[in-house]
């Protein structure tokens, strides 16, 4: 029997979706194999990849509810990161499970935050002779922080504690206590052998003193959760044409159910309407409820795009700023300030971190501030989105409260995370001025620009910036040299040389060098900059044409050969530290609007390169 089979075989019977933690010496693989087998009815699938991917094309709601989570790790398949879970599926005449098993290696973090978005349940397993051990806590942890609202503590190997009352009552208090200090409330402590099958489905004499359930008859039992109640959702994935008039809008349903007939609500617009029709899977509809994948159309013309949300009852929240815990994934570190895509429902929109609050200490479980996360990492942190979308609190909507974060540059998925506050925008709107951008421009007969040049230490930028701004002035353009060795004495004298505080240099860059623009000039900045991503971020900020890219392209040996200010000397002795070139990366500009190379010119002739491209590009008058 596949997985097809099995679901329809047991269609009407509810299902639970629950994870397993903890490892090989705890007797894991035994107790998954004994419920398995126990319960009669296996139906293993190691095809986890196919189930996420059957999700996202659409089945019906019978599947994992992979949601969005999933649907961004998903998209790393295609550059070959893997997700290691393996989804199993089981039944009883009762109920029917779906395991989500989460093999603890190097990217365990990972894997476990992929099986927690898709688990109502949590079975935590220990070791009756070792009792609750720091992974068992942080596992708690992150299945608490996604959303996980149930925990079961599969206290293993009573036959090697000779089924002793008094050890078990000792783990159930402690791990009561954990459950509180992760504020979860429906919690249970189980004791059970996995190896001989003492109350793992059947109740065991030897552990008479014990009057709960099994394991499995707890799981048989437990409160599910039911997504199909609660305020209707539906974020908006696509948009099809159903005939010459009408349009239709596709998305599973997040929450609640809609019938024909009804009124809903956009979230960005707060336009109403009517649902016409109804088309799911099987085709025309009535109704549908939460996990069904349909298309809706409305009795009039509305303007509806992927990252809307249609919803009923309670209006859907828009916010540009939040409080969220992310749980870090990248190898590359976060640090604030910088750009990443976010994906939250089916809304994409840039955002970046402005603050690393209170990072998880997994250990201590205590949190402190932080300026960086690595790998694995979790913390509470300040979002700002470019743009409001359509978000809830994660505890209040898992689909429209959890979102990924992506890398701008390589698409990979690089956190998860979960919106714990939303936050109203801070009420700065800029006065509009009747002198405008345009206005200074046009009194100084120029086109504003951004010539951004970046390059290594010694390049050649500062020398080649200098000979551009005295031909422009002398042409009677205004014009402004902005270098980061000035910014650094003043404005930029809080930062130095690492990672985050280089991110924090060129956001501040940037922005001085628009100020200049809506001044009216024609500013030449010139920073090393040498993360993609930032000047990626910095050209963000203008509009189109304005931000140009001169890649000053002097190889490291030309530069540290030329060592103007003596500085290559003293990286490569070991005086500075992260030195460009030397001991800290540069990323060349992959499509730069002018790319200079310096061994074969000389500064003048680099120089007058410039000024013919801001000639051809409408900058300056030809
Ligand atoms: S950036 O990387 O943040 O863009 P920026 O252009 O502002 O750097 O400053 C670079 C200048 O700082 C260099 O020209 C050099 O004079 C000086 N400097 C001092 N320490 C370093 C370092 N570790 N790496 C690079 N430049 C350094």
């Amino acid at each position: 029997m596949d997985r097809q089979d099995f679901l329809s075989s047991q269609a009407g019977v509810e299902t639970l979706r629950f994870m397993t933690c903890g490892s090989v010496d705890d007797g894991k693989s035994t107790l998954i194999g004994r419920l398995l087998h126990e319960s009669g009815q296996i139906f293993e699938d190691h095809m986890a990849r196919v189930a996420a991917l059957s999700v996202r094309h659409g089945t019906t709601g019978d599947e994992p509810d992979l949601a969005l989570l999933l649907d961004g790790l998903e998209d790393e398949r295609a550059q070959g990161i893997t997700i290691d879970v393996a989804w199993r599926y089981f039944g009883t005449p009762r109920r029917r499970f779906i395991v989500a098993d989460a093999p603890g290696h190097a990217q365990y973090t990972r894997n476990m935050a992929t099986a927690a978005a898709a688990s109502d349940l949590a079975v935590l397993l220990v070791d009756a002779r070792a009792g609750l051990l720091e992974q068992t806590r942080r596992h708690a942890a992150i299945a608490a922080l996604m959303g996980v609202g149930r925990l079961v503590l599969a206290v293993n190997k009573m036959d090697l504690v000779g089924f002793d009352e008094a050890r078990f009552g000792a783990i159930a208090t402690e791990f009561a206590a954990l459950a509180h200090s992760l504020g979860i409330g429906l919690y249970s402590a189980i004791p059970l052998s996995a190896r001989f099958g003492d109350n793992v489905t059947r109740p065991s004499g030897r552990l008479a003193w014990f009057h709960g359930p099994t394991l499995l008859g707890h799981l048989e039992t437990v409160t599910i959760p039911s997504l199909a109640q609660g305020p209707f959702r539906l974020p908006v994935q696509g948009v099809v044409r159903l005939d010459e008039a009408t349009r239709g809008y596709q998305g599973t349903i997040a929450r609640g159910r809609v019938a024909v007939g009804e009124t809903v609500r956009l979230a960005r617009s707060g336009r109403e309407a009517r649902v016409a029709r109804l088309i799911g899977m099987e085709g025309e509809a009535g109704e549908a409820a939460a996990g069904e994948a349909v298309t809706l159309a409305f009795d009039r013309q509305l303007d509806i795009a992927r990252g809307e949300v249609i919803g009923a009852g309670e209006a859907v929240p828009m916010a540009a700023r939040c409080e969220a815990d992310l749980v870090w994934l990248s190898e590359a570190d976060l640090f604030p300030g910088r750009s990443y895509l976010l994906r939250i429902g089916t809304a994409t929109v840039p955002a970046s971190v402005m603050r690393i609050r209170d990072r998880l200490d997994p250990e201590t479980m205590t949190h402190a501030p932080a300026d960086t996360l690595t790998m694995n990492d979790i913390a509470r942190v300040s979002l700002q989105l470019t743009a409001p979308v359509p978000m809830q609190r994660y505890h209040d909507s898992r689909d429209l409260g959890g979102f990924i974060l992506i890398d701008r540059q390589d698409g990979a998925t690089v956190a998860a995370g979960m919106v714990a506050e939303m936050q109203a925008a801070t009420e700065v709107t800029r006065h509009a001025t009747a002198v405008d951008r345009a206005a200074r421009a046009a009194l100084m007969a120029q086109q504003p620009a951004l010539v951004w040049f970046t390059g290594l230490s010694g390049a050649g930028k500062s020398t080649i910036a200098d000979l551009v701004e005295q031909r422009l002035h002398a042409q009677g353009r205004h014009v402004f040299l902005l270098d980061g060795d000035a910014l650094r004495t003043g404005l930029n004298r809080d930062l130095g040389f690492g990672e985050g505080d280089r991110v924090e240099n060129i956001r501040r860059a940037a922005e001085v060098g628009r100020l200049m623009c809506e001044a009216g000039l024609i500013v030449l900045a010139c920073f090393i900059s040498p993360y993609r991503a930032d000047r990626a971020t910095a050209r963000e900020r203008f509009e189109d044409g304005m931000f140009i890219e001169v890649f000053v392209d002097t190889p490291v040996d030309e530069c540290s050969r030329r060592d103007p200010k003596g500085l290559y000397r003293r990286a490569y002795a070991g005086e500075i530290r992260n030195f460009t070139g030397v001991s800290a990366p540069y990323e060349p500009p992959e499509a730069p609007e002018l790319r200079l190379e310096t061994l074969n010119r000389t500064p003048e002739q680099a120089a007058d390169a410039v000024v013919a491209m801001l000639r051809a590009r409408g900058i300056i008058p030809g």
